[in-house]
């Protein structure tokens, strides 16, 4: 069946949404006040899935894809749309996500770079099957076929020169992509932690062994060679047949184990393995709002920063802080946050090793005036939650890349005291259907 459609929205997935008889239609690739012929394929009962077959009226927010790419490669899966209407689009997702409530979201900040944004790049390596060639890129949507990719215009242009020469050069040292079905074939992706404040790079191969071979180690001293702003290289030890891209075992073979990057004048350590924000600008703009949220609020007061990665809320915010204490279960991450406190003389913070939810559990109630919790996607505990609402006297500041999780877990913490006032959403992944929210939640007294 093909019908003809307008587009009125975009949902969390970055799908277009149209209307038909009752029924929800979704349309991949389009954009709202596009009118189209699309072909329907599934029929559920709440909702339909269509293909588009024809764009018979173009929105007026289309544009020019930037990316050679585009057609194929799914990750700038929103770049067809001019960039202020993606931030209304993406601010009606969030909306969409609080529905019911009567939580205000607030317009997006828009990240400060629209193109080169991107500081980490993780990607897979593959190889054709005749030729032996290396094959390096994303993987097209819904597979695992890769997308060889020369030039992408979201990240920084070093790192396409050095998967370039990856690409070129790692079949001279012997070295084959990684087979997927049959689990053989040494290197499985190269990730790069690009530094937005001095360009340097640390290079990590990670390979599908449980140690880096000669051939691994003279390969990497070539790369570490022939680029100045490589400053490091390793090698990440991963030969389980599995999804997760890095073990949490990484041997530095030449150079520094980190990057520098800084946020609110403290310059801060960036490993292997540790979580930073990938988009450092647009990072700093949240670390902003919440200090001078923060500043303008309280008088040294005492927070807790769970979920703390390399400790980055924590530090920034020590100098107006009485007291923080950070809680994160990565020990490499606390170990680099451990490096920074030092070499900031930052005193008044105290950085714990281990799980939030347990590490809640052992401390007693109102000991906080704020609590930052910035969880991965899958959002909190209910019982972190309900431990965070004991030990926090003032305010819950809750940062989230996921909206549908943090919408899950206002929902519990306003059911359980908490006021929502207002949702600030922030462009962390430009031209992609994601985006980074901050919720403030007081508590009351
Ligand atoms: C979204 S990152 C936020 C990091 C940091 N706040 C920042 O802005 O750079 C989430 C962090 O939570 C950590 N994490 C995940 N589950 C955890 C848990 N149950 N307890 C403590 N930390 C956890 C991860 O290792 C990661 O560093």
């Amino acid at each position: 069946m093909e019908l003809e459609l307008v587009i009125e929205k975009l949902s969390s997935d970055g799908k277009g949404i149209a209307h038909h008889d009752g029924a929800v239609v979704f349309v991949d690739k389009v954009c709202p006040q596009d009118k189209i012929k699309a072909k329907i394929v599934k029929q559920n009962k709440s909702f339909w899935i269509g293909e588009l077959v024809e764009i018979l009226e173009k929105s007026p927010h289309r544009v020019k894809p930037f990316c050679p790419m585009h057609n194929v490669c799914g990750a700038c899966n929103l770049q067809f749309i001019d960039y202020d209407y993606q931030l209304e689009c993406k601010k009606e997702m969030v909306k969409d996500a609080f529905r019911g409530t009567d939580i205000e979201v607030k317009d997006v900040i828009p990240s400060p770079q629209i193109k080169e944004y991107r500081h980490k790049i993780q990607y897979p390596i593959r190889q054709t099957q005749v030729s032996k060639r290396i094959l390096a890129g994303y993987f097209k949507p819904k597979s695992h076929d890769i997308v060889n990719i020369k030039y992408c215009p979201i990240q920084p242009a070093i790192c396409d020169e050095i998967i370039d020469f990856v690409r070129e050069t790692a079949p001279m040292y012997g070295i084959e992509g990684y087979d997927e079905k049959n689990h053989k074939g040494l290197l499985r992706h190269v990730v790069i932690r690009s530094s937005a404040k001095t360009g340097d790079n640390l290079v990590i191969l990670v390979i599908n062994s449980n140690k880096p071979n000669e051939k691994v180690k003279d390969f990497a001293l070539k790369l570490y060679d022939r680029f100045d702003k490589v400053t490091g290289i390793g090698v990440n030890i991963n030969n389980k047949q599995t999804n997760l891209i890095m073990s949490d075992k990484t041997i530095i073979l030449y150079g520094k184990e980190y990057i520098e990057e800084d946020l609110c004048e403290v310059t801060f350590k960036i490993g292997a393995n540790t979580f930073f924000q990938v988009n450092p600008k647009s990072a700093e703009n949240i670390f902003k709002y919440v200090k001078n949220h923060i500043k303008s609020n309280y008088n040294t007061p005492k927070i807790l920063d769970a979920y703390a990665g390399i400790s980055a809320f924590g530090l920034v915010m020590a100098d107006i802080a009485g007291k923080v204490v950070s809680v994160e279960e990565n020990k490499a991450s606390v170990d680099l946050a451990k490096e920074v406190a030092a070499a900031n003389r930052i005193k008044n913070i105290e950085l714990h090793c281990e799980d939030s939810e347990k590490f809640f559990e052992e401390i007693s109630e109102n000991t906080f005036d704020i609590t930052i919790l910035d969880p991965p996607r899958k959002g909190c505990t209910e019982k972190t939650l309900e431990y965070a609402l004991k030990l926090t006297k003032s305010q819950i500041i809750y940062v989230s890349c996921n909206p549908s999780t943090l919408a899950r877990d206002l929902k519990y913490l306003t059911e359980h005291g908490g006021t929502v006032k207002f949702v600030q959403p922030f462009d962390m992944f430009c031209h992609t259907n994601h985006i980074e929210n901050v919720a403030i939640i007081s508590l009351p007294s």
